[in-house]
Formats: structure tokens, sequence, C-alpha cells
């Protein structure tokens, strides 16, 4: 599935920020959307922060202005390449989110946004894990992604941004139940919070 608008999605960093600039609109703004995850979180400057698949740096940025210690992961070295223009305050690390080149127990936050509806099942479940194992004891996982709406009028929305960008993983994302997922891991999970008719969703765990 997908069409040609995924590739140029990730091939041209303006086309990628207008559309989450559109897509965040559903939630009040991308400034909005950026700090649905940080919410509620305990963030100073000397925060140990990782951005997961952080990309070209959308939610990086933000990260850097909470915290002197951002480190953004990716796999793409192209995505890295922006990033490291974009929001030089961080450091970066080119490396899979499922084997991450990091010592047990270093993060007080990983922060993923909009990412992990790319992950096959399988590589879900190991990025959970590599990410428990990253984790301080008491350090937190939050994220936000996609998530099936609660109500109908945005169905119509979701199915048509997942046809145009996503692949079938996105799809799959929908059918999993990611707070069971962090829960077996051994994640404290709350209660994810729904925005945008129910098709996005905050999810934070605790180590
Ligand atoms: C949709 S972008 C999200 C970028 C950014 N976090 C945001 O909020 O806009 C997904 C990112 O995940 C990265 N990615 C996909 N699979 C990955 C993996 N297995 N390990 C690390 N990064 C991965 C891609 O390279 C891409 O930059």
């Amino acid at each position: 599935m997908a069409t040609i608008l995924r590739d140029w999605s990730y091939r041209y960093q303006w086309f990628y920020d207008n559309i989450s600039r559109l897509a965040a609109l559903s939630v009040g703004g991308e400034a909005r959307f950026r700090q649905l995850a940080l919410q509620r979180l305990t963030i100073d400057s000397d925060t140990q922060i990782l951005d997961l698949c952080c990309g070209s740096g959308q939610a990086t940025q933000f990260l850097v202005k909470l915290s002197q210690n951002v480190i953004g992961l990716d796999a793409s070295p192209f995505s890295l390449q922006r990033a490291r223009q974009n929001v030089p305050l961080a450091s970066y690390v080119e490396a899979f989110a499922e084997e991450m080149p990091f010592a047990d127990n270093l993060f007080d936050v990983v922060h993923t946004s909009v990412a992990l509806h790319e992950m096959q099942p399988q590589q879900l479940r190991k990025i959970i894990y590599e990410v428990y194992r990253v984790l301080k004891p008491g350090g937190v996982f939050t994220l936000v992604d996609f998530h099936t709406p609660t109500n109908p009028i945005f169905w119509l929305g979701v199915s048509v941004f997942l046809l145009l960008f996503e692949t079938q993983t996105a799809w799959e994302l929908l059918k999993t139940d990611l707070p069971g997922l962090l829960a077996k891991t051994g994640f404290k999970v709350s209660k994810p919070t729904l925005y945008a008719g129910g098709s996005l969703q905050v999810i934070q765990a605790k180590k």
C-alpha cells in the first residue's frame, strides 16, 4: 500500500513538515501536537532524553528546549544529516531502534513520536524491550502514535492518511494492544490518552 506521496514525504522535508502541520491541526496545531507526549513529565536541563526515531528532528527541536542532554536516534543517515543541521543542540546516533548501542539504565525519558506505526510486530516487541533496557529504573517511555478513531467522523481522515502515506504496519498498529505489550515487558502503563477523535494516542509507561 501507500503511494508515491510516502516517498516524497521522506525525500522532501518541506513536504513532510507541511503534511505534519496539516495533520496536527486536528489537535490544535504542531506546537500543541509536539507537547502531547511531554505532558506531566518532570524534565529539567539535566534530564537524559532519547528521541527515538527522531527523523529530521521534528520533535527533537522541542526536547532541546527542555534539556541539554538530548540524543536523537534514527536508522536513516539522510534524516540524521538533516536533524544535525536543523537541531544542532542535540547529539545523534545512527542505529536501529531494535538494537540500540547504549548501556542499560541510561535514560530518564525515551520519547518517540509517530514512528512505532512503521514497525513490524516482531520489531515492535524488540523495540519495546530495548526501550525498557536503556531506561533508568523509574524512567518513562512516552509515545504518541495512531490509534483507532473512537469518533467515526475521524475514520475517513485517518483512512485517507494511511492509504496515501503509510504501509500495512500502520493498519496493524491500530489493532495492536500497545499498553498490553508494554505491560508484558514490565512497564507500569498509563491508560492511553486519546486526541483527535481517538485517532491519536499518547501512552506514558514507567520502568
Ligand atoms: C514518520 S518518521 C517520524 C519522525 C519524527 N519522530 C516525527 O515526529 O516527525 C519515522 C522515523 O522512524 C525512522 N525509523 C523507521 N524504522 C526505524 C528503526 N527500525 N530504527 C530506527 N529508526 C527507524 C525513520 O527513518 C523515520 O525517520
